[in-house]
C-alpha cells in the first residue's frame, strides 16, 4: 500500500525528461544534390542505408503515441523497406510521417505508402516554376507534379485523414515565386503548405548570394497571400516569426535524432559534420554533436547521460547550446544582425 502511495506521489518526469519523439534517418543518402542541402556537401562516410540491426534497436524504443519521423538527412523512398518499417512503427502505436523530394512517388509507392498506415508526409518543392525548381533541386518539376496530384487523388480514395504538406525553403532565386507555389499546390488539393526560411547556411558567400532577410520573406508571404485564394488549404510559416530565446521549433528537448549510423542527437542538424556559418559573428564552425549510440549503447543511458541532459536543460532554460548557434531553427531574429533583417 505505502508502495502504491509513494508511486502515486512521485513527481512525474517533467516533458524535457521525457523522449516523446523520435527522428529515425533509415537513409542518409539522396537520388537528387539540391543545392541548399548538407547531404549535397556530406563525404561518401556520411552517406548509407541504416543497417537492419540498428533499425530494429530503433524500433524497440518506440512506444504508443510516440511521434516518429522516418526522414534525417536523405531521402527515405530510395530505401525499398520503407512500407516495411512504417508499418513496424505503426504497430508498435506511433504517429509516422516521413519528408520527401517525391520524385520517385509514382501512384505504385503512393499506394504502399498509405497502405502501410503512415500518417503524413512533406512533399519538399521549393519552387513555382520548373526552371527554379531544376536550379535549386535538380529534378523534374513536371514529375513531381504528376506524383503529388495522384497522392492526392488515390488519398481521396483510401483514406482522407492522411496529411499532405508541401514544403518551400525561401532563398534568393525562388522568393518571387511564393505566389505561384501556393496557387499550384492549393489547386492540387494538399492540406497545407508551410513556408520556412533557409535556415542552415554554410559560409558567408552562401548567406550573402542565398539568404534573404527574414522581413522580406514574411512581406513575399502576406503579398502571394493576397494574390492567391488557397481555398482549405492551411498555411503556416516556420521560423519566420519572433519566438522566446533559446526555443528549439525542432522541439529537439523531448526529441532524439538517431542517424542511420546508430548515433544519437537532438536533431538531424547536429547528427552529422557540416560547415556552419554564424551571421551573427561571422564565425564558421561544425556543429557535429553526438551523445552516444544505440549500437553499443543502451538507450535511457545515453538520454540520461550528463551531457544531452545539459544539453537540453540548456535550451529549456533559454540559453542556446554552442552547437545551436547559427541555426535559425532557434531564436531566429536573436542570431541575425538587426541591419540584415530589416535591410
Ligand atoms: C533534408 S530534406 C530530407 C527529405 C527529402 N529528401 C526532402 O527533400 O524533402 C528535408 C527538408 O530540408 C530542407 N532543407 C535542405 N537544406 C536546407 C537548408 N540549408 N536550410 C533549411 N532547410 C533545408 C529541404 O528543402 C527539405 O524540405
Ligand atoms: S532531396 Fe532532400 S535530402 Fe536530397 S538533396 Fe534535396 S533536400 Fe537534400
Ligand atoms: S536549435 Fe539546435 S537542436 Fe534545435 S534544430 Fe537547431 S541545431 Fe537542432
Amino acid at each position: 500500500m505505502i508502495d502504491r502511495i509513494k508511486r502515486l506521489i512521485k513527481p512525474s518526469k517533467a516533458p524535457e525528461d521525457l523522449c516523446s519523439r523520435l527522428i529515425i534517418e533509415t537513409v542518409a543518402s539522396c537520388n537528387l544534390s539540391c543545392t541548399m542541402c548538407p547531404t549535397t556537401h556530406y563525404g561518401p562516410s556520411h552517406k548509407g542505408l541504416m543497417h537492419e540491426r540498428i533499425f530494429q534497436k530503433a524500433l524497440s524504443l518506440v512506444r504508443e503515441n510516440m511521434q516518429v519521423i522516418l526522414t534525417g538527412w536523405g531521402e527515405p523512398l530510395i530505401d525499398s523497406r520503407l512500407e516495411k518499417h512504417i508499418r513496424l512503427c505503426k504497430d508498435a502505436g506511433a504517429i509516422v510521417y516521413i519528408a520527401t523530394n517525391a520524385t520517385l512517388l509514382r501512384p505504385d509507392r503512393a499506394r504502399g505508402l498509405l497502405d502501410s498506415g503512415l500518417d503524413g508526409l512533406s512533399i519538399s518543392l521549393d519552387a513555382g516554376l520548373p526552371e527554379t525548381y531544376s536550379r535549386i533541386r535538380g529534378g523534374n518539376f513536371h514529375n513531381v507534379i504528376q506524383n503529388m496530384a495522384s497522392l492526392a487523388c488515390l488519398r481521396e480514395k483510401i483514406n482522407t485523414k492522411f496529411w499532405i504538406d508541401v514544403s518551400f525553403v525561401t532563398m534568393r532565386l525562388n522568393i518571387s515565386e511564393m505566389a505561384s507555389f501556393l496557387k499550384l499546390v492549393s489547386d492540387i488539393g494538399v492540406n497545407s503548405a508551410t513556408i520556412t526560411p533557409r535556415y542552415l547556411i554554410f559560409s558567408e558567400e552562401d548567406f550573402s548570394r542565398h539568404f534573404v532577410p527574414l522581413d522580406e520573406v514574411m512581406n513575399a508571404f502576406q503579398d502571394a497571400q493576397g494574390k492567391v485564394s488557397t481555398g482549405s488549404m492551411e498555411l503556416r510559416t516556420y521560423a519566420l516569426e519572433n519566438f522566446p530565446q533559446g526555443d528549439c521549433l525542432a522541439e529537439a528537448v523531448k526529441t532524439a535524432f538517431i542517424s542511420f549510423k546508430g548515433q544519437v542527437s537532438a536533431c538531424c542538424n547536429l547528427g552529422h559534420p557540416a560547415p556552419r556559418y554564424l551571421p551573427s559573428t561571422g564565425e564558421s564552425m561544425d556543429p557535429f554533436t553526438i551523445f552516444g549510440s544505440i549500437e553499443n549503447q543502451d538507450f535511457e543511458h545515453i538520454w540520461s547521460s550528463k551531457k544531452f541532459i545539459k544539453f537540453r536543460k540548456s535550451l529549456s532554460l533559454g540559453i542556446i547550446p554552442r552547437p545551436c548557434k547559427g541555426c535559425l531553427l532557434v531564436s531566429t531574429r536573436d542570431q541575425i544582425p538587426v541591419a540584415i533583417v530589416s535591410k
